[in-house]
């Protein structure tokens, strides 16, 4: 089973995913759960190359980076996983490289969509479950997080971070156009909710959406 989070920078991912690998992990679920760009040497290598502040890269640069680090997790541990029978979670998937390349830099979509095939080896998420927050909150929400003040130019945040409320706005639209395209497989969660509540979102949703999987029981 492969299910994936998604949301723009700030939407509260990270909290879900910790919560939902507990809950599993006490079902006796096996799970590993990663981050993208980033899980193995190479691809943690690129991280590196891509969120460094001081950076300048191009968006077909962009692209490239953040699909060779996929390409790397896929094949050395995604698909290794899937096939021993793990449950995978991930922080991120390529619906972030079709909202924050394709809408957000203005890629064209259609050549995403190839390098995305080639990048992920054709693998589709079970289920994604998207975390809503409006670029206005979320970004409020990454600048208290730091304890700076609200300017994107600040050493504190990484190369994408830097990108501003506009690019933030376009990425937010982008992944709405996904999930209208996409509707049988995206869960959409109003991030606002408390973290509990949601968590409590996200059990109900994996548990009815697969009701027969033998590890997990209702
Ligand atoms: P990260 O620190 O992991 O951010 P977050 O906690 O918000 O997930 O940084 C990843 C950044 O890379 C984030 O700004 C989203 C961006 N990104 C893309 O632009 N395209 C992609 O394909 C992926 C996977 C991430």
């Amino acid at each position: 089973m492969l299910i994936t989070f998604e949301g723009i920078d700030g939407a509260g991912k990270s909290t879900q995913i910790t919560k939902l690998i507990g809950w599993l992990e006490r079902k006796g679920v096996e799970t590993i759960s990663l981050r993208e760009p980033g899980g193995t040497d190479a691809a943690e290598k690129i991280r590196r190359i891509l969120l460094d502040s001081g950076g300048k890269i191009t968006p077909v640069g962009e692209l490239l980076l953040f699909s060779a680090s996929r390409a790397e997790l896929v094949q050395q541990v995604i698909i290794p996983a899937l096939e021993s029978g793990k449950t995978v979670i991930l922080d991120r998937f390529y619906d972030s490289t079709t909202a924050y390349q394709g809408y957000g830099r203005g890629l064209d979509l259609d050549m995403l969509r190839s390098i995305i095939t080639i990048s992920t080896c054709g693998i589709v998420p079970d289920v994604t479950v998207f975390l809503d927050l409006d670029p206005e909150t979320a970004l409020r929400r990454k600048f208290s997080e730091k304890s700076i003040p609200i300017a994107f130019d600040s050493d504190e945040l990484d190369r994408m971070e830097r990108s501003g409320l506009e690019f933030y706005r376009k990425v937010h639209q982008g992944y709405l156009e996904t999930i209208k395209q996409n509707e049988s497989r995206f869960v959409t969660i109003d991030a606002k909710e408390p973290a509990d509540i949601i968590h409590n979102k996200v059990k109900e949703i994996i548990m009815h959406r697969f009701p027969f999987s033998p590890v997990i029981e209702q």
